[in-house]
């Protein structure tokens, strides 16, 4: 079978032949057909917007890799500091560069003053985190004058480590500040997620439970990147203007925000709350598919299979409900899950569950209030953004993204003077 792909321009009769590589084309052949010919592709259902080596991921087949690692053996083997390393660089770290790396990030935990103190005392009391980060995120970038110099990489490796390193002290500032009590500084000798959950955390002698500490490390490996989702789309598109890695990172925060993307964790929580019990579990669904809302935590535009990490957190839930008692919302988690695979409408659609489906119940079993879910999913992200970034601004076949459009509006027509019109 020839890897190629022959497109005929029926009003012409003229035809290209172009090749296919990973079942991906260049559109671009279609101006040899005619310049003014167009996709329309809503959403990018079918568009590849660019090469990319980090992620791959099978929708079909569940499965997931970092880098060519299966997400499975990360999630079972490594730190999360070790993933955004193989992120960033490609491969995994020798521990020479591992303890480098690991001390490099330690040593970028603290914020400027300011950033707190005028800036962040400035939102009202009862603002919500996720809606604070994004701006806290943008905010961050005035404080470093060679944030701009993204062609300079030791300036692009500052930036990527200041931004992974300060994402948990911004995230924990904003729920210390959303609930009215005072900023825990960062604890260096303690690992990634450890300081995070005691910035969030500490009041007295708090001590990190090692069973939550690995929870929080395996949901940060989960949720490091997901190769072009919205998020990551809004950080390339905006990228590709040149504007700082600060900016780019508030959009791509300001995507994730969304409950179609990260904010579906805090979406599920609610959800499971107003259904209150097992019992009303059948209505609920039965409201779903007579179209009223979605079955949050459920569904994926790439995964028509159970999501393999959704698995990975479903595991873990139980490994935290150990420690903190078993969260009351996770029986009609389960059989919301057991209904919904066992019915036609949600087989038929390949509707399966996704990551958030159980992670908000392990962060509301660990405390977190459902404002701080999305905040969660966002810190670790940022390495997967940042990795994006980067293989954009070191991609030679990329230009400012600027996608044209099927114009529908009116035709030219003389303007009318106002009191002309009736
Ligand atoms: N509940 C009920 N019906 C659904 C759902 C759902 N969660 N998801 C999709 N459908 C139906 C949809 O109504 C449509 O039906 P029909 O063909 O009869 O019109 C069909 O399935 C296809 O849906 P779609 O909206 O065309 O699919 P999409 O690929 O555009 O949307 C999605 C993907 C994730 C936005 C969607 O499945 C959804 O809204 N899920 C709930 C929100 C959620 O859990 N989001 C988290 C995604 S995973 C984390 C992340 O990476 O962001």
């Amino acid at each position: 079978m020839p890897d190629t792909i022959t497109i005929t321009d029926d009003r012409t009769g003229k035809s290209v032949t172009v090749p296919l590589t990973n079942g991906v084309f260049a559109s671009s052949a279609l101006r040899d057909l005619d310049p003014d010919l167009r996709m329309y592709d809503p959403a990018f259902l079918s568009t590849a917007a660019c090469s990319s080596a980090i992620t791959y991921l099978d929708g079909d087949a569940g499965i997931l890799r970092y880098r060519g690692y299966p997400i499975e053996q990360l999630a079972e083997k490594s730190s999360y500091l070790e993933v955004a390393f193989l992120l960033l660089n490609g491969e995994l770290p020798t521990s020479t560069q591992l303890d480098n790396w690991t001390d490099d990030v330690r040593h970028h935990t603290f914020i400027h003053e300011n950033m707190r103190k005028r800036f962040v005392d400035g939102f009202h009391h009862d603002a919500h985190p996720m809606g604070m980060f994004v701006s806290a995120v943008a905010a961050l970038g005035t404080f470093y004058d060679d944030a701009k110099d993204i062609f300079d990489p030791s300036s692009r490796d500052k930036q990527v480590l200041r931004l992974i390193a300060k994402m948990p002290t911004l995230a924990a500032m904003c729920h210390r500040f959303s609930v009215g009590l005072p900023f825990n500084y960062p604890s260096n000798q303690l690992s990634f997620p450890a300081n995070f959950l005691n910035m969030m955390w500490k009041v007295g002698d708090y001590q990190v439970h090692p069973v939550l500490e690995r929870a929080m490390e395996v949901l940060f490996i989960l949720h490091a990147d997901h190769e072009q989702n919205c998020g990551t789309t809004a950080m390339r598109v905006v990228g590709s203007s040149h504007a700082d890695p600060y900016s780019a990172c508030a959009a791509a925060a300001a995507a994730l925000y969304g409950p179609l993307h990260g904010g579906a964790n805090e979406a599920v929580v609610r959800m499971l709350e107003e259904i209150g019990s097992m019992d009303e579990v059948p209505a609920f669904i039965d409201s779903v598919k007579s179209g009223k809302g979605r079955l949050m935590g459920f569904g994926h535009r790439v995964y028509k299979h159970y999501d393999p990490r959704a698995t990975i957190v479903k595991k873990t839930a139980y490994d935290v409900f150990e420690v903190t008692g078993k969260n009351p919302l996770l029986d009609v988690a389960l059989k919301l899950e057991e209904v919904a695979l066992h019915d036609d409408y949600f087989v038929s659609r390949k509707l399966y569950p996704n990551v958030d489906f159980y992670s908000g119940l392990i962060y509301q079993a660990m405390g977190f209030p459902v404002e701080m879910f999305t905040v969660l999913f966002a810190i670790p992200r940022t390495a997967g953004w940042l990795a994006h970034w980067v293989e954009l601004l070191n991609d030679k076949e990329q230009k400012i993204s600027r996608p044209r459009q099927n114009y529908i509006g009116a035709d030219a027509r003389d303007y009318v003077s106002l009191g002309l019109r009736g």
